[in-house]
């Protein structure tokens, strides 16, 4: 596998403000910066001080959920708390089985190994990790044909941390060696969501009222990313305009970007557009949709249809997509 070094600029006038990498800039280091998730934030915290206090390495955790919920800054946080290193990989990465037998042996006792995108990985793959992760070894095929032998590697303990937003996808056996639990990650409320965004707008030394803070909460999907997104355009637009983060401001941001009083942007309304406009409402099959917004299915699955369920815009129903009324409402009066 190859790694990449960042190319670093270091000429005085480009300061780094985060602008190149805002998960990394604005990432909670600390529990208490991690706002809302509490009931998986407190099953983490007793698998890893019971773990830690033992010895141990921690047992495998698979987080799931939809996009910029705060998965990968759980892992750091969990690679933290047990004061150890974290190896970070992702599904599409790991092509063959010698790349994964790379990474498990390369690990020291009692590493965090992060797998993002874990439902990526190959089947040869997943059939390699099964006895890594339950007995801690690693079986190699050596040679070729009759010939062929197995030998067994003993591993160093780890611990696998694995993130997924596509949990569908994963396969029984797989799921069922996260012996320390699957954790799904919730949508965040709006008062969740202020209390990240004003630290956010400290660490980017922005002044910014309640108020205003909370007209970005709600038009954020319930997403913290999405929420550090669009408060960055916002200090964009009042920097350029040389005022304070007013909710003129705000508005008109959203207008710019499209974004609608519910957060909804283009292609969230092409799939509610063109279920109620072209398919009278529903119900309409997954690839359909897809081919008629141009999105992806897995994007449409994964991204677009979770915020727009929970929103009770969108209905899964076992013979397709249905719009619901409110959708048909919001629609029409935007
Ligand atoms: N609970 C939280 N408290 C504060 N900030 C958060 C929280 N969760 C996420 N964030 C912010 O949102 C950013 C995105 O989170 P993160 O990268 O962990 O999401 P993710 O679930 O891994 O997304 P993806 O599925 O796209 O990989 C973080 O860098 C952080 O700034
Ligand atoms: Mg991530």
């Amino acid at each position: 596998m190859s790694t990449t070094t960042p190319t670093q600029n270091d000429s005085p006038q480009f300061k780094r403000d985060g602008a190149g990498n805002l998960d990394q800039t604005l990432r909670p280091e600390h529990w208490d910066e991690y706002v809302g998730q509490a009931k998986t934030k407190e099953n983490l915290r007793i698998l890893l001080t019971a773990a830690k206090e033992r010895g141990h390495a921690a047992e495998h955790v698979l987080l799931y959920g939809p996009p910029g919920l705060g998965k990968t800054t759980l892992a750091h946080l969990i690679s933290k708390t047990l004061g150890t290193n974290m190896r970070t990989t992702s599904g599409p990465a790991i092509e063959r089985v010698g790349d994964l037998a790379a990474i498990l042996t390369n690990l020291s006792p009692g590493d965090v190994l992060f797998i993002d995108e874990i439902h990526r990985l190959s089947k040869a793959i997943e059939e390699v990790l099964y006895p890594a992760m339950e007995s801690g070894v690693l079986d190699i095929i050596i040679g070729k044909g009759p010939s062929a032998r197995t030998v067994q590697l003993e591993l160093p303990p780890f611990t696998l941390v694995a993130a997924t937003t596509r949990i569908s996808l994963l396969s029984a056996p797989l799921r069922s060696r996260f012996s320390g639990g699957t954790f799904r990650l919730e949508f965040y409320t709006d008062e969740e969501i202020v209390e990240i965004l004003t630290r956010s707008a400290q660490l980017l030394s922005m002044s910014a009222d309640t108020a205003v803070l909370r007209t970005i909460a709600s038009r954020c999907r319930a997403t913290p990313r999405t929420a550090n997104y669009l408060l960055k355009r916002c200090r964009d637009l009042a920097q350029l305009e040389q005022t304070a983060l007013t909710a003129d401001i705000v508005h008109r941001t959203f207008t710019l970007l499209d974004i609608d009083t519910l957060g909804l942007g283009a292609p969230d309304r092409a799939v509610l557009d063109v279920i109620i406009s072209k398919f009278g409402g529903g119900p309409v099959g997954l690839n359909t949709i897809a081919a008629a917004t141009g999105e992806e299915m897995s994007t449409i699955e994964g991204v677009l249809e979770p915020y727009l369920i929970r929103q009770g815009l969108l209905e899964r129903t076992p013979r397709g997509r249905v719009a619901t009324a409110h959708a048909h409402a919001h629609l029409h009066a935007n």
